[in-house]
């Protein structure tokens, strides 16, 4: 984001508040809650939006040396990244070829070449059968060089590992990031580190999750001991960029900026700037560090969280300061999860058919649109 917009977006906000008024869309919009609870719809969602976009699987820090590997579920598959001698990524369904064990159960290691527990198959970590016992003897007609493992469409970019799960017919990378990269490149991510993750899994589905972010509607009430006073009552702005979404949620001390130091405004340290790029990661641009959040669907009613506090590389060391920030940021979510899981568990209820969105949650609308529009 250049100056300008930085300037605009603090203006923006500043005028809302002085009109005592939200950022509010033309008119109330609807959800069904189907939506949050049909497998079919999950399925299709799955197969539509997950398998056809690149999906971030993992920081580049998390992959740093030649030798690490990684296991990450994509769109539902089960998927092994590696970094193999060159320096390439690589991205593989985490399946032997022989009998489908899966090659590696470690979520995380160092590791040249993987043999199966089973029949002692031998794989490269650049996917190549290398090694299979009494071969020749028994699998006549087959060659090794046809058992590489299956290989997924992997890059590195801004700091991240998208994987895309299917090439037929998917978005490619470069126009998914066209209307965003600008603002993603401006965060340095790429000399950023990984210092704290976890991954809890939450009852709600992953559009409920993302949900509860992009307002500022609930900032007053549901972290009111945490956060919210830190925050003004309902007050935020967003913007699309293509599929994505830029919100600002605006911090008390933005009010109290004074006009003859505006050369030095910094959103940063007045708002909340969340990005939120399709379809499943959010990140919570904080002063000093990222909160990167990937909401990883398992099923409609099952989403695990994979949130990992980003930190720019030389100040890595700095653990304590970065393992309460961290705790901060879980324990925040964590309001957003529990109430996430409440909603989920009426919505078979009968009580309500569909979700109702204030003109200020109209980030909400403008999300589902694009959920709805690429299925
Ligand atoms: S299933 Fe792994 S070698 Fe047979
Ligand atoms: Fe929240």
């Amino acid at each position: 984001m250049n100056r300008d917009t930085e300037l605009e977006l603090i203006d923006e906000l500043l005028a809302l508040k002085a009109d005592k008024t939200h950022f509010l869309d033309e008119t109330v919009t609807r959800n069904p809650v189907t939506h949050y609870v049909s497998d079919d719809r999950f399925a299709e969602e799955r197969d539509r939006i997950f398998r056809k976009t690149p999906m971030i699987a993992a920081h580049t820090s998390e992959l740093a040396n030649a030798g690490d590997f990684l296991r990450r579920d994509v769109a539902g598959l089960p998927v092994l990244l590696t970094r193999d001698k060159s320096g390439t990524v690589n991205a593989f369904v985490n399946a032997w070829r022989h009998r489908g064990t899966r090659l590696v159960d470690d979520e995380a290691g160092c590791k040249h070449r993987f043999s199966c527990p089973y029949h002692a198959w031998t794989y490269a970590n650049t996917g190549e059968l290398i090694a299979a016992p009494h071969f020749d003897n028994g699998f006549e007609g087959l060659e090794k060089s046809e058992l590489s493992l299956k290989r997924l469409t992997c890059q590195e970019r801004h700091g991240f590992i998208w994987v895309t799960a299917e090439d037929d017919g998917a978005v490619d990378l470069d126009t998914h990031l066209k209307d965003i990269g600008g603002d993603l490149a401006a965060l340095d991510l790429e000399n950023m580190v990984v210092a704290h993750q976890d991954a809890p899994v939450h009852k709600a589905n992953w559009k409920i999750l993302v949900e509860g972010g992009i307002e500022a509607y609930h900032f007053k009430v549901a972290h009111q001991s945490t956060i919210g006073p830190h925050f003004e009552d309902n007050l935020s702005s967003y913007r699309m960029f293509g599929p994505h979404m830029r919100s600002i949620l605006m911090r008390t001390s933005m009010a109290r900026l004074e006009p003859d130091t505006r050369e030095d405004w910094r959103l940063r340290d007045h708002a909340q700037v969340l990005y939120t790029l399709f379809p499943n990661t959010a990140l919570l641009v904080q002063s000093d560090h990222i909160a990167w959040i990937n909401q990883e669907a398992l099923s409609a009613g099952e989403t695990r969280v994979r949130m990992s506090t980003l930190v720019p590389k030389e100040e890595a060391g700095n653990t304590e300061h970065w393992q309460r920030n961290h705790e901060i940021t879980r324990v925040t979510l964590d309001e957003d999860f529990v109430i996430g899981e409440s909603i989920q568990s009426t919505l078979t209820s009968g009580a309500n058919e569909d979700m109702i969105f204030g003109r200020f949650e109209g980030a909400l609308d403008a999300f589902n649109r694009v959920v709805d529009a690429r299925l």
